[in-house]
């Protein structure tokens, strides 16, 4: 995908989600003049529906496919199923017959507890999984089995926990920091040294773009793309805590045998309620519990061995939390989910963060002007 007279086009199926989205924003703002990029949204081509597909790559034949598309994280079997696993496999049938690449994004669902995980490594294909972890997995192990049987292009890009803005679902690390900014955490939910691996969902894109650029290198290959460094989970929780000044959660780890407990109430509360015709669901989050007191971290090796090149390493979700913390803050602020608090206090504390881990790059936001820290005094 060098510069060339062809017109490409990408289809990026998923692109109104917060992982598509980034995508698709890259690769309208990016680079080349000669890449189009359409990306239906489900009601135009829903995943469901083979006649759509039919249709839809009829008209428009693409030179590379994106799928990016996934049913909610607690969907039933048949939508986990029919939209996770039979959307993704039509789709790389699609590539297949037209002879193109295929990117699949996938997930660390499809891996086990652990440290320190390489792309070999999955779960075992169990009924006991959950249907997202299912379904992610099954897909993996299609498209391996149609690259080695029938030459499928394609390549499996499996995503950690996810940290950046545009997550208007609020899900997965960004309803963590809800629920700290809500104060409706109370206790911390993790073990002491629990730690996970975090994805860059802005960084993702330059990645895919580069895979596309370099098919022989990428073809049939999974990769983990995730930041080098795992984070403690209490560390996380702690700092954006401090970050907000806020009271809560106070620093007493709860045993996940006390959590397991708490999640048991919430369920027979809820029994109760659908009982009483009160329509009610658990919070997907709290399906994934375990997740929290289980350490699971992906090694980077490959992606780093590779010839991708990490534009911005020194970025991680540590570092990016000022930032996402005002734009979530203002967010929820102006959807009235959240209230009391103080603009000036946060972009103070914002100050006071990039004061103690990156001074310079806050005399430099100062110098420019960026940010205006002092007072005037221009009536002395
Ligand atoms: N977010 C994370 O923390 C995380 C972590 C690991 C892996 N991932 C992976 O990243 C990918 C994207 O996740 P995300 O967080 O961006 O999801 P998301 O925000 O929930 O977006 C889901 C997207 O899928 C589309 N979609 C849903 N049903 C569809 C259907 N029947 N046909 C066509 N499109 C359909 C939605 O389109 P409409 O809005 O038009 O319905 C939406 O654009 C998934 O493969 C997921 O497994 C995400």
């Amino acid at each position: 995908m060098h510069i060339s007279e062809k017109k490409i086009r990408i289809i990026i199926i998923g692109g109104s989600g917060m992982i598509g989205g980034a995508i698709v924003h890259y690769f309208n703002k990016c680079c080349l003049a000669n890449i189009e990029v359409l990306s239906p949204n489900s009601k135009m081509l829903s995943l469901k529906s083979v006649d759509d597909m039919r249709q839809y790559f009829q008209r428009w034949r693409p030179d590379y496919i994106i799928n990016s598309a996934i049913a909610a994280i607690d969907s039933d079997p048949e939508l986990a199923y029919t939209v996770n696993y039979l959307g993704c496999i039509n789709l790389a049938r699609v590539a297949l017959s037209l002879q193109i690449p295929y990117i699949h994004i996938s997930s660390a669902a499809v891996l086990p507890d652990g440290n320190d995980l390489d792309e070999n490594s999955r779960l075992e294909l169990d009924a006991k999984l959950t249907n997202y972890a299912k379904s992610k997995l099954m897909s993996e192990m299609t498209l391996e089995h149609l690259h080695e049987q029938e030459g499928l292009d394609y390549t499996a890009i499996r995503l950690a926990i996810v940290y950046g803005k545009h997550d208007y679902k609020i899900q997965g690390i960004h309803r963590l920091l809800y629920s700290i900014a809500d104060q409706a955490m109370g206790f911390l939910f993790t073990g002491k040294d629990v730690r996970h691996s975090y994805t860059n969902a802005k960084k993702l894109p330059c990645f895919i773009h580069h895979t596309l650029q370099n098919r022989e290198e990428f073809n049939g290959e999974v990769y983990h793309f995730v930041d080098p460094e795992p984070v403690r989970m209490a560390e996380l929780i702690l700092t954006i805590k401090d970050y907000l000044g806020v009271a809560k959660p106070i620093k007493l780890f709860v045993p996940l045998a006390a959590a397991r407990m708490g999640l048991g109430g919430i369920n027979l509360l809820l029994k109760i309620l659908v009982r009483l015709g009160i329509e009610a669901k658990m919070p997907a989050e709290l399906l994934f519990l375990d997740q929290f007191y289980q350490t699971q971290t992906l090694s980077s090796a490959k992606l780093q061995a590779s010839s991708y090149h990490d534009p911005k390493p020194e970025e991680t979700i540590i570092s990016k939390l000022p930032e996402m913390i005002e734009y979530y803050i203002a967010r929820w602020e102006h959807l009235n989910l959240i209230s009391d608090f103080n603009r000036d206090d946060l972009n103070k504390k914002g100050q006071v963060f990039d004061f103690h881990k990156k001074p310079a790059e806050l005399l430099q936001d100062i110098h420019s002007k960026r940010i205006y820290p002092f007072d005037d005094f221009e009536n002395l």
